[in-house]
């Protein structure tokens, strides 16, 4: 072959990779309102900076007639690329390609491209749009999985990881985003779910679609797999370079310092009108986070699952914290079994990657109730306990209101790890409130009065006010500070900044062994 003919057969080979399944089938996927693998690489990465890997990997298979069936790239695109200047490895299944379907060496680029970002040290990004496991391929599928579950594992903690489901999400193959740090999901086009609609029906006579199965609103409302909804393909894809900029490219490093015009020592003195005088009345914490962090800079995650607690990525002072907080909207504000899944999982998120955590307190306890109990709210309410006691980050406690119970614990104690402890003067710490606690200490003397219920009002009262103020835990030193409302983002950011060289170590172990 001349040198005529070997460029030649580079370019046929080259159109024949980029052309992945064809453009008759990437017609199909913009008639459903889906892009195709590159065009989704496109609109995420800096524009030239793409890197692919094994472009030409093919599949070995010659079962089932796969023999006929080769594409160059195996149905995936891999490789290294920008956002916003950073470097990421990522992926992107072709679904184009046989659907998308995971064989061997589909799944070898895969298993490359992780590794790659795991030696690397950048964030690994992987957009899913796959039928699965690919039939054809049988046991190599199988194993292919499980050299992407393996390496997901190993990453976790290390780098970053973000799945983006952008179409199917079938089977086993939902086992890798669960691993990673982070889903995303768009209405309408993403669907995870181990066994799908017609199995269900075949085995419980269920009937469900695709979307009510395991749809986006399925999945960050009810079942807490996914971390965020968006309207479109771009709206999500656009989205994702912001929420990497608060992370570190990976455990050893800090996440970006980003300059702020809001003055740090801003007054907050607008707490004082935002939350209700009287104690019973609800307010959204997600106000006080707004108010207290870099202005426009929180961003909440999961905002639909779990609402009695919210967690979030914001920034005090140019820094990147983890906030998680009561929501005393929804259920008081209680921890119960979801909201204790989801605030464990995110502490030990920030704390892999350098993030000082604040909680933001207004609490009145774990959630009581038969269902909770034997749901085991004992051993997911110990989740926290545990991801705070293990976190060697900065961790900053502001008590807003109240702070009950073995939630005071989970959420502000310094007996538990909390390294500086803030309230407002309308911080209430106690056992628990003050008609529970009344009730009990003095029963006797209630029962026995002429008129109980004037004594019963009378000795909470009595409570109230002798016990339920910050100045009884400040008098122990378990209250670093009574803060005034005008100085609260002030004193945050100045916690943040006097913790940030802190160096904490774990005794040497494996690894610890979380309730889960
Ligand atoms: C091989 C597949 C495939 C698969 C889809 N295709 N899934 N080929 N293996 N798993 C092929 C189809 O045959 C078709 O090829 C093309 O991809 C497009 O698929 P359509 O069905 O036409 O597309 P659509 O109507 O959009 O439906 C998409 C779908 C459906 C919902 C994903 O294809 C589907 O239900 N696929 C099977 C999903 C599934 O059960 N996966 C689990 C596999 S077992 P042609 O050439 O005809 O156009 C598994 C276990 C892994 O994943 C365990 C790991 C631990």
């Amino acid at each position: 072959m001349n040198h005529k003919e070997s460029v030649q057969r580079h370019e046929k080979m080259y159109k024949q990779m980029r052309d992945g399944g064809g453009a008759k089938r990437r017609e199909a996927q913009h008639a459903k309102g889906k892009l195709a693998a590159r065009e989704r690489l496109d609109l995420l990465l800096d524009e030239g900076s793409f890197i692919e890997q094994q472009p030409y990997a093919v599949s070995r298979s010659t079962d089932f007639g796969m023999e006929s069936k080769r594409f160059l790239g195996d149905g995936v695109v891999t490789g290294t690329g920008k956002i916003d200047g950073r470097q990421v490895c990522l992926f992107a299944q072709d679904f184009t390609v046989l659907g998308g379907s995971l064989g061997e060496m589909h799944a070898e680029r895969i298993a490359d491209a992780q590794r790659l970002a795991l030696k690397t040290g950048v964030p690994f990004i992987q957009i899913n749009d796959s039928g699965g496991a690919r039939i054809q391929e049988g046991i190599h599928s199988l194993e292919g999985y499980g050299k992407i579950f393996h390496n997901n594992t190993r990453a976790s903690g290390v780098i970053p990881q973000i799945s983006v489901i952008l179409g199917p999400c079938a089977g086993g193959a939902v086992y890798s985003p669960a691993i990673t740090d982070f889903v995303f999901m768009v209405d309408g086009v993403s669907n995870m779910y181990i066994t799908g609609p017609e199995v269900i029906k075949a085995v419980t006579g269920e009937q469900i679609d695709h979307e009510g199965l395991g749809g986006a609103a399925v999945h960050t409302g009810t079942s807490g797999n996914a971390h965020f909804k968006f309207s479109s393909e771009q709206e999500c894809l656009e989205f994702l370079p912001k929420f990497l900029s608060y992370l570190p490219m990976n455990n050893m490093e800090d996440p970006p310092w980003v300059e702020t015009d809001d003055p740090v020592d801003r007054s907050t003195e607008e707490l004082s009108d935002l939350l209700p005088a009287d104690g019973k009345r609800p307010y959204d914490m997600r106000d006080v986070a707004e108010m207290v962090c870099d202005e426009g800079s929180f961003i909440e995650i999961q905002s639909d699952y779990a609402q009695n607690q919210i967690i979030g990525l914001a920034r005090l002072g140019g820094r990147t914290v983890g906030v998680f907080g009561s929501q005393p909207f929804f259920n008081a504000g209680t921890l119960d079994i979801d909201s204790s899944d989801k605030v464990a999982r995110f502490i030990r998120f920030c704390d892999s990657f350098n993030i000082p955590l604040i909680s933001l307190v207004d609490v009145p306890g774990y959630l009581p109730g038969v269902g909770q109990e034997h749901g085991g709210v004992i051993r997911h309410g110990a989740k926290i306990l545990y991801a705070i006691a293990e976190a060697t980050v900065p961790k900053i406690s502001l008590i807003v209101r109240k702070a009950y119970g073995g939630a005071y614990i989970a959420m502000s104690s310094k007996a538990l790890g909390y390294d500086r402890v803030l309230a407002l003067p309308t911080a209430e710490i106690a056992v628990m409130g003050a008609e529970g606690a009344a009730n009990i200490i003095f029963r006797q003397e209630i029962n026995e009065a002429e008129d109980p219920e004037k004594k019963r009002a009378e000795k909470i009262e009595e409570y109230q006010k002798g016990v339920m103020n910050p100045f009884i835990a400040a008098g122990y030193g378990l209250i670093d500070e009574v803060v005034g409302f005008a100085n609260v983002r002030r004193e945050l950011v100045r916690s943040v900044e006097m913790l940030i060289r802190k160096h904490d170590t774990l005794p040497w172990k494996k690894h610890g062994n979380i309730p889960l």
